[in-house]
């Protein structure tokens, strides 16, 4: 399974890179604001950094408008993908930059029937949103499970990214499933690598070799 770092931090892809961890980057509106910087400036210094897809979201509701702000984004980096919401105008769009040959993201996608419809209009990526579905007490991987079994059905290219993925067994669960790609915050990210068991062991190990050979009896 790939990893995508869910973020628009630079300093937070810098680090997750130096893991040699990241496949890509998601980024999207709310992620921008908090950014609060230029949001093409930030993009190209992501896009700097990772040599995987930089998923980019328009702002757009309008298949035109849509279109063109992908045409846009895209003159940043050659790879950058268009980010799209899942409502009509979004897939008219996705048609239309996939005939392009611009890859696209399907994001905010809650039900199996849209993603189904989704991968027929051509998209890279669909993104299910699990944690927000978690949020309101659906089991937001039954959804990936439902997709993956439809594009298998028929073999449909486009590829999961298990999105709002808020903890380590969201990334678990998606590798069990098979998903694509998880993209994961950087907390979490760090929340992966963590094990308390690990720490302790660590520690023991340590400890014994000062003692053993560090202490007052050391030669
Ligand atoms: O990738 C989508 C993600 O940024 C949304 O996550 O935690 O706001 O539901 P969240």
């Amino acid at each position: 399974m790939k990893i995508f770092i869910d973020t628009a931090n630079v300093k937070e892809i810098k680090e997750a890179a130096s893991l040699g961890l990241i496949d890509g980057v998601t980024t999207n509106p709310t992620l921008m604001a908090k950014e609060g910087r230029e949001m093409k400036q930030v993009l190209k210094e992501i896009c700097d950094l990772v040599s995987g897809p930089v998923n980019a979201e328009v702002i757009s509701t309008q298949t035109e408008e849509m279109v063109k702000e992908a045409h846009e984004l895209v003159k940043i980096a050659k790879n950058i993908v268009i980010k799209l919401p899942l409502i009509k105008d979004g897939l008219k769009a996705v048609r239309i930059l996939t005939a392009e040959g611009i890859k696209t993201n399907v994001t905010l996608c809650f039900s199996a029937a849209q993603a189904l419809l989704t991968a027929k209009a051509g998209a890279t990526y669909i993104s299910p949103f699990i944690g927000r579905l978690d949020d309101i007490s659906q089991e937001g991987m039954d959804l990936i499970s439902d997709i993956k079994k439809i594009y298998a059905n028929y073999g449909f290219k486009t590829q999961i990214i298990v999105a709002s993925v808020r903890n380590p067994m969201h990334v678990v669960n998606a590798a069990l499933l098979g998903a694509d790609i998880a993209t994961i915050p950087y907390p979490v990210i760090e929340q992966l690598i963590k094990h308390p068991l690990t720490e302790i062991g660590l520690n023991r190990f340590l400890d014994d070799y000062k003692k053993a050979f560090q202490g007052n009896n050391a030669k």
